[in-house]
């Protein structure tokens, strides 16, 4: 593994940021990404290495809005934002207002009026991250949007990528399984074709969409054919909960699209790492042997990162973040 140099903190050129939220992958130039990127790492060294962190965002107060079920990525929020020294406080949606009829849009005006320092929302609606950020004062951080975008993931996917290879150019990028119901992918897809890595997509033609949301992406419906060549495969669960009725059965995924240790040699490169956002079905995705004792998956890597990576957002947005004209 070649570990990419750290640039110290203090070294860090942080004008190409030009966001004031982090909404999709499209509103990020190569060198916003770079920088995303480098930041992080700073991060992920100081928590790798337990060194002190500056609490940067003390006295900031950080209100997270899921309206759809999260484990790793509310929680991952919530250490990056307190890692930093801020304040977070969950919103539940469950006992909101919105459960008396209150619109969604009043809602949010009436969050917004307590002046909080960033919104971090994951809702099921399409689009809902950017309609939030029209609405409010803060920056608004898009923790998930239906099937569309889920740029933080993208960006600690690509990190871990980025780390072990050294790069991310030229790379052969493999993303099996629903790519039609993943956000995931869908951002995957935009980052890793801007950064110049050769991206193709495997799945069964039913979980393939019609239109994908970048150029040059090859589609494959058969594993052992896409996996020739990859050096990186990232897995992506069939996504039951966008899908009106269950589109492939779980022992058929397996048999066809199923990485297991010995799958992964169809890549015939010896450096070939796997990724998953989590959370991964086991015996559907990923056979136990692939999980348990593999040096090759890195997902427990990818949570570091993605503390990391949160750490560096919400340091460039609220910190150094431009303020709304
Ligand atoms: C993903 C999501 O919610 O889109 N999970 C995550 O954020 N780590 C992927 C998934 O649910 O399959």
């Amino acid at each position: 593994m070649k570990q990419i140099n750290v640039t110290n903190l203090q070294d860090l050129d942080l004008t190409p940021w030009n966001n004031q939220h982090l909404i999709g992958i499209d509103d990020l130039s190569v060198e916003e990404i770079t920088l995303l990127h480098d930041l992080a790492l700073n991060y992920h060294h100081k928590l790798q290495s337990k060194t002190d962190i500056t609490d940067i965002l003390s006295g900031k107060i950080i209100l997270t809005l899921f309206f759809e079920n999260s484990t790793r990525t509310r929680t991952s929020f919530d250490m990056a934002a307190k890692r930093l020294g801020a304040e977070v406080i969950h919103w539940d949606a469950s006992t909101s207002s919105l459960k008396k009829g209150e619109s969604f849009r009043d809602t949010i005006t009436t969050l917004n009026a307590m002046a909080p320092d960033a919104i971090i929302i994951r809702h099921s609606e399409f689009g809902a991250p950017s309609f939030v950020a029209g609405l409010v004062d803060c920056p608004v951080l898009n923790a998930g949007d239906s099937w569309n975008e889920h740029p933080t993931q993208a960006l600690l996917d690509s990190l871990t990528i980025r780390n072990h290879f050294g790069h991310l150019d030229g790379l052969n990028i493999a993303i099996i399984g629903d790519i039609a119901h993943s956000r995931v992918a869908a951002s995957n897809m935009r980052l890793l074709t801007k950064m110049g890595a050769m991206v193709r997509i495997i799945a069964p033609d039913i979980l393939i969409p019609e239109k994908l949301p970048a150029p040059n992406i090859a589609k494959f419906t058969n594993l052992k054919d896409g996996l020739d060549n990859a050096d990186v495969i990232i897995t992506i669960r069939p996504q039951k909960e966008r899908m009106e009725s269950a589109l492939i059965q779980d022992e058929q995924y397996f048999d066809q699209y199923g990485l297991t240790k010995q799958r992964v040699s169809w890549t015939n490169k010896e450096n070939t790492i796997v990724l998953d956002p989590g959370p991964f079905l086991r015996n559907v995705q990923i056979s136990d042997d692939l999980a348990d004792s593999d040096p090759r998956f890195l997902y427990h890597d990818q949570i570091l990162f993605g503390v990391a990576v949160r750490m560096a957002a919400l340091d460039l947005l609220i910190h150094h973040g431009k303020k709304k004209t």
